[in-house]
């Protein structure tokens, strides 16, 4: 396939909103939060920011370079730069973790527009704050609601990667993603205002190292490849459509830190709340979809008509992180059908739609009729979850960062982090970072992996 006019984003600004777009998401309002609940707090965070610093952002850069070098989809870009070899079956691996997160991910993009449809009734903002974590649980273990949510989201998420990457992507991101940092905002200085709120507070800032065990750093760097929506050919694909002369680094360090910054408001709006609510931090996935309608039922009983307003704007930002995510990682699997097969955008999407349903449907009624179905202990969706980030993304990463590591040329690894020398500071920076992609990066992320097997 021929990469000539290939679609490109405007300028670098347009990518690194793009790539934020597909980084924050429901990774770090609803994962993240649930994560450092099961992980005891603070010291989760800590595990986070160290993995994300020194793992996730190497693995960022190395992914972006085999992109913007191949400029074609996973499958494609591969066969360009090792031409001969089995690289190219990183295509066929990120198609399916792909399919396999974006089954489940549509889950808990569905929850949200159930969330936006009972906040427009104004029936979140105004019901009683001692029972509105029941609220969850009425919806997700229901059947026909949460399917129909499911597939609705489904569908959306679908039409718009139809529509092309740029129109798609790029009149999205631009104003929902302040929005929803402006409401966080808000959302963590009433939270921490609630009673029993400081408990909260104090379980994020006074970390409990020992309660981090090799689960614990696992889950740390799974989650921060999720957020950064790392190591299955998103980064990659996005980075494909990057302008040679934009920075991989810059590009890399602002995804980072626009990520984690919302994955640690979001941590702050929530936990103190689950405190003051007296819910289980432990609960897992319905965690944080418990305890927004007890943050917005008790909002609604001071101010109802701040809270009604509120509570839809704050869904509607939701919905809108979680579809830029979405698009993201449908993508994947479009391009490669695109790319590999010739088919029409359109085609690739129908014939995809069919597979995520037959997954996303069991994923759905983990919450209720199939909660009792376990494989290796684990519901579906919470297997889809725990394989797509704990392993696929885990490896799918590594793989990317010993390619540019140990495959490509020393030289070629250097043209594309400072475009051929132009860029001044990712000059200095290569030498240690390119010493890290070889040496470090490979065998931290092996040693967590195997840790957890064992
Ligand atoms: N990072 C996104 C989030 O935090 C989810 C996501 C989008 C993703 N694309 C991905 C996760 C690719 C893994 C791989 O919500």
């Amino acid at each position: 396939m021929s990469s000539s006019g290939r679609e490109q984003f405007g300028s670098s600004l347009t990518y690194i909103m793009a790539m934020a777009g597909s980084a924050i998401g429901l990774g770090n309002i609803w994962r993240f939060p649930y994560m450092v609940g099961e992980h005891g707090g603070g010291a989760f965070i800590i595990a986070y920011i160290i993995c994300g610093l020194f793992l996730a952002v190497p693995c960022f850069i190395c992914e972006a370079m085999i992109g913007r070098r191949g400029r074609r989809d996973v499958y494609g870009s591969f066969e360009h730069l090792a031409p001969g070899t089995k690289w190219k079956w990183m295509g066929g691996v990120s198609v399916l973790a792909s399919f396999i997160i974006v089954s489940f991910y549509c889950v808990v993009g569905g929850w949200s527009l159930d969330f936006l449809v009972r906040s427009l009734s104004g029936h979140l903002s105004q019901g009683d704050p001692e029972a509105a974590a029941g609220v969850f649980q009425r919806m997700a273990s229901g059947t026909i609601e949460p399917i129909s949510m499911y597939v609705a989201f489904l569908l959306a998420t679908a039409i718009i990667v139809v529509g092309g990457v740029k129109k798609g992507i790029e009149r999205f991101t631009k104003i929902t993603t302040p929005l929803l940092f402006f409401l966080m905002v808000a959302m963590v200085i009433y939270s921490v205002s609630l009673p029993g709120a400081m408990a909260g507070v104090k379980y994020l800032l006074q970390p409990d190292i020992s309660k981090l065990d090799a689960s614990g750093w696992a889950c740390a760097l799974g989650q921060a490849f999720f957020s950064m929506s790392l190591g299955m050919g998103t980064v990659l694909v996005y980075s494909s459509f990057m302008k040679k002369e934009d920075s991989i680094l810059k590009g890399g360090l602002w995804t980072a830190v626009s990520d984690t910054v919302f994955a640690i408001i979001a941590g702050f709006a929530i936990m103190p709340a689950v405190f003051s609510a007296g819910i289980e931090p432990t609960a897992g996935p319905s965690l944080v979809y418990e305890t927004l309608p007890y943050i917005f039922a008790k909002m609604g009983a001071e101010a109802p008509v701040l809270s009604f307003v509120m509570t839809v704007v704050f869904f509607l930002a939701i919905l809108s992180a979680a579809l830029t995510s979405s698009i993201s990682m449908l993508e994947v699997c479009i391009e490669h059908a695109v790319h590999r097969f010739g088919c029409k955008r359109w085609t690739a999407a129908v014939v995809f739609l069919i597979p995520i349903l037959a997954l996303g449907v069991p994923c759905v009624l983990s919450f209720g009729g199939l909660s009792g179905f376990k494989i290796f202990g684990l519901t579906v969706f919470d297997l889809c979850d725990y394989l797509s980030s704990n392993v696929l993304m885990t490896l799918g990463a590594l793989a990317f960062a010993l390619f540019v590591g140990w495959y490509m040329k020393k030289d070629d690894v250097r043209d594309e982090l400072t475009n051929g020398g132009t860029l001044g500071l990712s000059g200095k920076a290569f030498k240690p970072l390119y010493f890290f992609i070889r040496w470090v990066v490979p065998p931290a992320i092996i040693i967590i992996f195997v840790s957890t097997l064992v």
